[in-house]
């Protein structure tokens, strides 16, 4: 098995006897062998003795990550309130779950090498993040909140990072506050009740009022209390913004959304409308593609949508189309 097969797992989000029983591997040299296969338990001692040993990631193969992940997805809230863990681990397990997260994000076999080098960038991204205190806990607080905000806001966030350097010379820095910006876009989310959250059917006129709070009020709190910068908060307050005005909160439109805020408002678009909250695609890229330019006509700039399209679309579904 390939070097990239494997995916790391921190040691301390491997709660003996309570992780998932799948094998574990150990790399050695560049070499990956078996520390522990399915069927045997780890203990306590095995936890110990790999950490007296500074061993900081065990490995897993990545058919055993849906268990994993639904392992993350219930505990993660636990171990991120928990007052044992320090916060580099924290860092650690945030990190981890985002890049579990992003592994398969991008099904174009064209695009591999994209998406390794946007791994990359995620990773430069959370690892930037990681250094500061004020923003990491505001990722936490929208993990803890609610789960699946995070993973939608990953998937924003990748597809966005894909999209600006597609289309985009951007500098490094500004790359980070896109990043940053585009993680903690829904922020205000942690704002919201979780009858409005996680309501499966109709919101209420009401609730949607409510709901339309969400920029405002992420921003608000993320200007007050946390370093971000103007191209950061103007993702978090204008991504539901559209190119021709028909968004919210201000219905502000074209040149006054700035370019980080218009992309998000697609990426955020697309990734609602395609990724499913168990990971399923609910709707083909090329469908919901066609919707943002046909049905939605000046809603998302052109030249945002083509470099999306070349992102996400394969020539071979372009017959899906519904002409
Ligand atoms: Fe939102």
């Amino acid at each position: 098995m390939q070097e990239q097969s494997y995916i790391p797992i921190a040691i301390e989000g491997i709660e003996p006897m309570a992780f998932p029983d799948v094998a574990l591997y150990l790399k050695t040299g560049g070499n990956f062998v078996l520390y522990k296969s399915h069927g045997r338990d780890f203990s306590q001692l095995d936890a110990d003795r790999l950490t007296s040993n500074k061993v900081e990631f065990l490995y897993v193969s990545p058919q055993d990550m849906d268990v994993i992940n639904e392992y993350m997805e219930a505990n993660v809230e636990r171990f991120l309130k928990s007052e044992e863990l320090t916060r580099t681990v924290k860092g650690k397990m945030i990190f981890q779950t985002s890049i579990n997260f992003i592994n398969d994000l991008f099904s174009n076999p064209k695009k591999t090498n994209d998406s390794d080098r946007i791994r990359r960038l995620i990773e430069n991204l959370l690892t930037y993040l990681s250094g500061d205190v004020r923003t990491l806990s505001t990722l936490e607080t929208v993990i803890a909140h609610n789960y699946h905000t995070f993973v939608h806001s990953l998937q924003v966030t990748a597809l966005s990072i894909m999209i600006h350097s597609e289309a985009y010379m951007l500098k490094h820095d500004e790359m980070m506050d896109v990043g940053i910006g585009t993680l903690l876009h829904d922020f205000g989310k942690t704002f919201l009740p979780d009858e409005i959250l996680n309501k499966t059917g109709r919101l209420t006129e009401e609730e949607i009022a409510r709901f339309k709070r969400h920029p405002e009020e992420g921003y608000s709190y993320l200007k007050e209390n946390t370093n971000l910068n103007d191209i950061a908060l103007a993702i978090v307050r204008m991504h539901h913004e559209r190119n021709n005005g028909n968004g919210y909160p201000r219905g502000i439109r074209g040149e006054l959304i700035p370019r980080g805020a218009q992309v998000a408002s697609a990426c955020d678009f697309f990734c609602n409308m395609t990724m499913g909250r168990d990971g399923n695609k609910i709707m083909s890229p090329n469908i919901c593609l066609h919707i943002m330019r046909h049905e939605m006509k000046g809603a998302f700039n052109e030249q945002i949508l083509k470099a999306l399209e070349s992102i996400v679309c394969t020539d071979d579904t372009e017959s899906n189309l519904p002409l």
